[in-house]
């Protein structure tokens, strides 16, 4: 399985936050945006990562992350020109995808509580497998609508007249069709190729799965100013409270075994003297 964190775009709704590094950049409590989505897939198991960004933001993903081999990743970058639509993803990652499956996720995706709904799923995956999570605002996301036996039987993106309340998360894992699929996607109105058009070709093959996400799953938002602090305060409480950092790709290449005690050990020395810094040694003590 490899893994695709697509993290361009304008960000044109965060401006000023946005105009100087992208939005995926951006703290979200104590560490990047980025970090958030990046450990959904280490947690998966997920080794073989590619982000894809634009030209001027490559450069800061390449300084946080490099290669990925001091956290037991293997990180490539690709470039995409103009945020020509998500689905685009496939296309720019096609050599990398290669014949394997594929997981998106969006770099501004944060999902937080008892994941492992998402690694089976991962596992599982035969055709394609997307969430539907429960929100308010339905109009602002592609919605799903099920049958009363809990079949998704229609997909619309930002639909006027939702049919549903369940909107489609920014995570999705594919077969290596999805690359055909996207090559042969039409842009929407809005000139962009649309993952909710590549969903409903695997629904219209009957090779769509979708996973309904329980209530106690945290899915956030990220789209405003405020979002960004909302996500602020509830990482906040609950790192303060449990004394446990959310999305440390660190600690967690140690404990998903990516990497051993003496590589975590001169990780830890290349980090500056910090409260990340502190916490990770706290962790090997442990
Ligand atoms: O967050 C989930 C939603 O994401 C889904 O429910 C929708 O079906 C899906 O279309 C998408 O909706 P958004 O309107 O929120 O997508 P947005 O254009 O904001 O892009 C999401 C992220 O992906 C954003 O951080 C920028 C990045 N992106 C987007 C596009 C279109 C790219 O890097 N390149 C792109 O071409």
């Amino acid at each position: 399985m490899k893994g695709i964190i697509l993290a361009g775009g304008s960000g044109s709704r965060l401006y000023p936050i946005t105009k100087i590094y992208s939005k995926q950049l951006t703290a979200i409590y104590d560490k990047p945006l980025i970090y958030y989505p990046l450990s959904i897939l280490m947690l998966s198991g997920i080794r073989d990562i590619l982000i894809i960004s634009n030209d001027e933001t490559i450069p800061f993903y390449k300084q946080l992350f490099n290669d990925g081999k001091q956290i037991g990743l293997n990180i490539q970058y690709a470039v995409q020109d103009a945020p020509n639509g998500i689905a685009e993803a496939f296309i720019i990652g096609e050599k990398f995808i290669d014949n394997d499956n594929v997981t998106l996720i969006l770099g501004d995706n944060i999902f937080y509580g008892q994941l492992d709904f998402i690694y089976n799923a991962i596992l599982k995956n035969t055709g394609a497998t997307i969430f539907g999570y429960r929100v308010h605002d339905p109009e602002r996301y592609g919605i799903v609508e099920f049958d009363k036996d809990g079949n998704a039987i229609s997909i619309e993106e930002k639909p006027s007249k939702p049919r549903s309340n369940f909107a489609v998360p920014g995570l999705y894992i594919y077969n290596h069709e999805v690359v055909n699929i996207s090559k042969n996607l039409k842009p929407s109105a809005r000139g962009e190729l649309e993952i909710t058009d590549v969903n409903k070709e695997y629904l219209r093959r009957k090779e769509l799965k979708v996973q309904r996400i329980s209530r106690g799953i945290a899915w956030l938002d990220t789209g405003t100013p405020e979002a960004l602090l909302q996500a602020a305060n509830f990482f906040g409480v609950i790192e303060e409270r449990q004394g446990l950092k959310v999305a440390c790709i660190e600690e967690i290449a140690y404990t998903m075994k990516f990497i051993n005690k003496q590589e975590l050990e001169s990780l830890i020395n290349s980090i500056p003297k910090s409260l990340y810094r502190d916490y990770l040694e706290r962790c090997i003590k442990d």
